[in-house]
């Protein structure tokens, strides 16, 4: 599994950059990112979103903390939801990628004359090295994600992610079952050990795994067969696959490779984006392949990816959304108890709450919590007045995305602060950046007291069997 590609000049294998994240856990400074990393959708790299962070892996700036500074506020509990690490291709993207390599190696004639020093990298030089059983597994990469995630949020909530909280066992760890989500939590866990440089004498780490918690989108009836299995609930973005630009994007990259055009499926354009995304999140290498594409097709392919991530598990369908009901309830149900008022012979509540789960876990909560919803859908005719779009999934669920809900107890009562990605967001209609909880949970009564799966899920009556207990006042 070592890298076969032999990099040439402008190629820039950033072995340096892995060697220094593993010493000192710091720069990727030398790292030659390709423009277009920022339109890799779901398989951005965090660093694309949080770019401080290509200097500095450890950086955290405690001003993203906003309490009001007219009150005396300390965070007492932080429920972070957070996706799996950077990971090798599906099995299914893998075939498409050996497909398309064996095609550029067979099929190329045309005008490939062209001497591009990427064009003959590929050629000649370019090794496939994916093979089927990589399937979706965390990199080396991915487990650094959740590593250093974890060592920047114990800087943020050192009195929550606190060494003795976590000796005390009272750090709860869920995951989904799937291998690498749980390979998330236990880089997240040894982030934490390192962080308090401890390698020994912690308690063994634990999690339990949840998967009605973090992959609820499987268990709802309605979304499976509603969306998921439904060819027309995808319809704008099959029409987009088919559309203008993407055939734009097509030809273009045809006559690059010296292809007959129809040869070069829109699955094979795409599986070349993706290559290009998978040899700089994994390897640290700006790839041949990358040049491709300029920022216009990239612009595009982004924009493929994002009316899918829509259609499938966003606002496109409110099934989506709502198929998220367990988690949010588990989450108001959390900081709920958290945030009670307790006499001071009670135990304290639980200082943080650690849940790891996918893109397809956090983008139909984040839905439903109505964020990133424009005026405008993003459908298959409108890509050019698209631009400004808030929904953009590189940038809400890149690797090791996370949304963390930071409650503190404040003089005038216990407040509530969002951040996506580490960056303040506000919840709808609420002005301050960190509200009254009272407040956000008021914002979203008719969710708290609604909101059910088996409802929503299985067609069942709101007050059927198996429904959730609404949650109760605070
Ligand atoms: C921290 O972020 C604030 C804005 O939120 C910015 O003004 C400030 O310069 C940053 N500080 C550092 C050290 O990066
Ligand atoms: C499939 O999706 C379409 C469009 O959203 C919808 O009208 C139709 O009812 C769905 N079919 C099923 C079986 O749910």
């Amino acid at each position: 599994m070592l890298p076969s590609f032999t990099p040439t000049h402008g190629l820039l294998l950033a072995v340096l950059s892995q060697l220094s994240t593993r010493l000192s856990c710091s720069s990727m400074a030398n790292l030659d990112i390709p423009k277009i990393a920022i339109y890799f959708g779901t398989k951005t790299r965090y660093e694309e979103v949080n770019p401080h962070l290509q200097r500095d892996l450890l950086s955290v700036n405690t001003s993203v903390l906003r309490p009001p500074p007219t009150e005396r506020c300390s965070p007492v509990h932080l429920t972070a939801v957070i996706r799996h690490g950077s990971r090798y291709p599906t099995a299914k993207n893998i075939r498409r990628i050996l497909k398309l390599n064996q095609l550029v190696r067979t099929e190329a004639s045309g005008p490939s004359r062209s001497s591009a020093a990427w064009l003959q990298d590929i050629r000649s030089r370019w090794e496939p090295w994916y093979t089927e059983d990589m399937d979706g597994q965390l990199v080396t990469k991915g487990r650094d994600d959740l590593h250093h995630l974890a060592r920047r949020l114990a800087t943020l909530f050192p009195s929550l992610l606190s060494e003795e909280n976590m000796r005390k066992r009272r750090i709860r760890f869920i995951s989904s079952s799937k291998h690498r989500c749980v390979s998330s939590v236990e880089a997240f866990q040894e982030g934490l050990q390192q962080h308090w440089r401890h390698h020994d004498g912690l308690p063994e780490f634990s999690h339990e795994v949840d998967d009605q918690l973090m992959r609820f989108f499987e268990r709802c009836r309605s979304y499976v067969e509603g969306v998921e299995n439904n060819r027309t609930a995808l319809l704008e973005v099959e029409k987009f696959k088919h559309g203008e630009e993407m055939e734009g994007v097509r030809k273009k990259m045809a006559e690059k490779l010296g292809l007959p055009l129809d040869s070069l499926t829109p699955d094979l354009v795409e599986a070349a984006f993706f290559l290009c995304s998978y040899e700089l999140s994994i390897k640290s290498v700006h790839s041949p392949w990358c040049f491709l594409f300029d920022e216009s097709d990239a612009k595009v392919l982004e924009y493929k990816s994002d009316l899918k991530q829509y259609w499938k598990r966003s606002h496109g369908h409110m099934i989506s959304s709502l198929s998220s009901c367990p988690l949010f309830h588990h989450i108001f149900r959390t900081l709920d108890k958290a945030g009670r008022p307790r006499r001071s012979t009670e135990a304290s509540p639980e200082p943080a709450s650690i849940l790891v789960g996918h893109a397809e876990t956090l983008l139909p909560l984040l839905s439903l919590l109505g964020l990133y919803k424009d005026q405008t859908p993003p459908t298959a005719i409108n890509y050019h007045s698209q631009h400004g779009r808030s929904f953009r999934s590189g940038r809400i669920v890149p690797y090791a995305a996370n949304l963390l809900l930071v409650l503190y107890d404040c003089s005038g009562g216990p407040r509530l602060q969002m951040l996506i990605n580490e960056m303040p967001l506000q919840f709808p209609g609420l002005r301050e950046d960190a509200p009254l909880y009272r407040d956000v949970r008021a914002t979203y009564r008719h969710l708290l007291d609604g909101c059910n799966f088996a409802t929503e899920c299985e067609g069942q009556g709101s007050h059927g069997v198996g429904g959730r207990r609404p949650n109760t006042e605070l």
